[in-house]
């Protein structure tokens, strides 16, 4: 029996206990997922309480996955790189965490559009956050290039800086993204732009594209932002923000259970709960 959680604040309408529940009746598994909303201000008393439970397994949602770092027993290379944690794993009281959302994007894309994984693809990544530096790093992890386009300069910089060498690609203005998105094979938005309430946004105007180019958001709220609207409109392939969603959560459920899930079954059923 696994008791399984995430903790985050504020939690609203968590996808997370149906997307675990579904895993454990697909492996035979069974158990729980609660969710955890703790308090920001007393997050040291919360995660005491915390200790108390006896838990195998909970995820971390914002505005936790730093703040839980110091509270880990142990650390995976990759979230310990990144410091940003959204799984933890428990064994003999002991916490260790680790950072799934990249290698969750990452097969999500392998899933439906495999042959942009290559090294030959030139990839451009919107946004200089969080997401965008996991997604960074499972990709620097097969030797892709990257450019990266933000508003702020200074974090585009930074975060080529802290990227391996051979993956190292050009930090680009967001205009200047503009101009050049016909070079690009992979385009990955990661920004929060055409997030519910403010759909219909876009963080870069969309007037031409590479002919067969895959074009991602990870925004999934809406389902289909207005990036993804435009690039369709132009004739890309494009890949849609809840299946990182989906396979992050597949990849956590695989540390906690060991038993190999096969998300894609979900897709429709998660896409209606989404609508
Ligand atoms: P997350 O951890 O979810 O990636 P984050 O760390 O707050 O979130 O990062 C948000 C990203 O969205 C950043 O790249 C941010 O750009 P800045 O570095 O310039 O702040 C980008 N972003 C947010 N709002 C934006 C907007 N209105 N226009 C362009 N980029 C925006």
């Amino acid at each position: 029996m696994l008791r399984l959680g995430l903790i985050g604040s504020p939690l609203g309408h968590s996808l997370s206990p149906w997307l675990h529940e579904k895993f454990m009746e697909q492996s035979g598994v069974s158990g729980q997922y609660e969710l955890m909303e703790l308090d920001p201000e007393n997050f040291e008393r919360e995660i005491e309480l915390m200790k108390q439970k006896d838990l195998d397994g909970f995820n971390i949602t914002v505005p936790f996955k730093r703040e839980i770092i110091p509270y880990l027993d142990d650390i995976d290379e990759r979230a310990s790189y990144l410091g940003a944690v959204n799984t933890v794993v428990v064994q003999n009281g002991r916490w260790k965490g680790f950072n799934t959302d990249g290698a969750g994007y990452l097969e999500s894309v392998r899933s439906i559009y495999p042959e942009v994984i290559s090294e030959s693809s030139r990839v451009l990544i919107i946004g200089s956050g969080g997401a965008a530096r996991g997604i960074a790093f499972a990709l620097s992890e097969l030797n892709l290039t990257i450019d990266i386009a933000n508003r702020t300069s200074g974090k585009a910089l930074e975060l080529i800086d802290d990227l391996p060498a051979k993956s190292r690609g050009g930090s680009l203005s967001l205009n200047e993204a503009a101009e050049s998105l016909d070079d690009y094979d992979w385009v990955i938005q990661t920004t929060s732009v055409g997030m519910s309430p403010n759909e219909g946004i876009i963080p870069l105007e969309i007037r031409k594209i590479k002919e067969g180019a895959v074009f991602s958001d990870i925004v999934y709220k809406p389902l289909k932002t207005q990036f993804l609207k435009e690039a369709e409109g132009k004739g890309a392939h494009i890949h849609y923000g809840h299946l990182m969603l989906l396979y992050q959560a597949a990849y956590a459920f695989e540390l906690w259970s060991d038993k190999k899930v096969e998300p894609l079954g979900l897709i429709n059923e998660m896409e209606m709960k989404l609508e």
